[in-house]
């Protein structure tokens, strides 16, 4: 079965989630793994996040999609090119909380896009049930996010439920990402803070191979590294990461 939350109010137990903020969080983790950083500590809070800063980790992160104070980066997936340490703590509205919601639901929490769309996909072990849980904005329904459950939807050949069938009915109705993401509310602010270019660039597909999987969550925090490429097991999500 595949189900999609398209609020974070409607995440509910699954065997597999995919946390879709393509808009900008989630490409943003699959660009920050592809740049080379070795794991993303996703944080719902900005003190936490500050917490969180050690000899090797960069801060990055957005409140109204603008870089927050005192952080090495803002949010823009395009922005990430090269890693000069080996962890990143993001911190954003809708998307890094998503992830810490959805880890707490499901036994496996992979994160898409469409950067990744082709990986993810390949990804999701034979058999299980999943849920595409959708950032959304403020609580809110967020097109851009609907249309990339769509297009999971479309590639992960399992019975729908009624939310399933409505993203694959909206994705459908588009030519293509780019004139879904662009028609977005999310979009519209990306214009109005000056970062444009950052829908074209998450507008992409397949771009990259990776697949980022949450391996562990302590309060507050969900620490996501690279899915190894060969296991299609379902590891449980360690409670207790091993870091500091
Ligand atoms: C979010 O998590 O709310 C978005 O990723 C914000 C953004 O696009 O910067």
């Amino acid at each position: 079965m595949i189900d999609v939350a398209f609020t974070r109010a409607e995440v509910r137990p699954a065997d597999v989630a995919l946390v879709v903020d393509v808009l900008r969080a989630s490409s943003t983790i699959v660009a920050a793994l592809a740049a080379g950083f070795e794991r993303v500590l996703c944080t719902a809070d900005v003190e936490g996040a500050r917490s969180l800063r050690g000899p090797d980790r960069v801060l990055a992160g957005e409140r109204g999609c603008r870089r927050i104070e005192g952080f090495d980066y803002g949010n823009s997936p395009a922005a990430l090119r090269h890693a000069p340490v080996s962890d990143l703590v993001l911190c954003t509205t809708n998307g890094t909380p998503a992830v810490l919601e959805a880890a707490e639901a499901a036994g496996e929490v992979l994160v898409a896009s469409l950067l990744n769309l082709d990986a993810v996909v390949e990804a999701v072990p034979a058999g299980a049930d999943v849920t595409v849980v959708c950032a959304g904005t403020d609580g809110r329904f967020a097109l851009e996010d609907a249309y990339v459950a769509g297009r999971l939807v479309q590639r992960l050949g399992r019975d729908r439920t009624d939310a399933a069938l409505a993203a694959v009915q909206l994705a459908g109705s588009y030519p293509g990402p780019h004139a879904a993401l662009v028609q977005s509310a999310d979009a519209r602010v990306l214009r109005a803070t000056g970062q444009a270019a950052d829908i074209g660039f998450c507008a992409r597909q397949s771009l990259f191979g990776v697949v980022p999987r949450v391996v562990g969550v302590k309060p507050g925090v969900a620490v996501v590294e690279r899915r190894a490429a060969t296991s299609h097991s379902q590891t449980p999500i360690k409670q207790q990461p091993t870091f500091a």
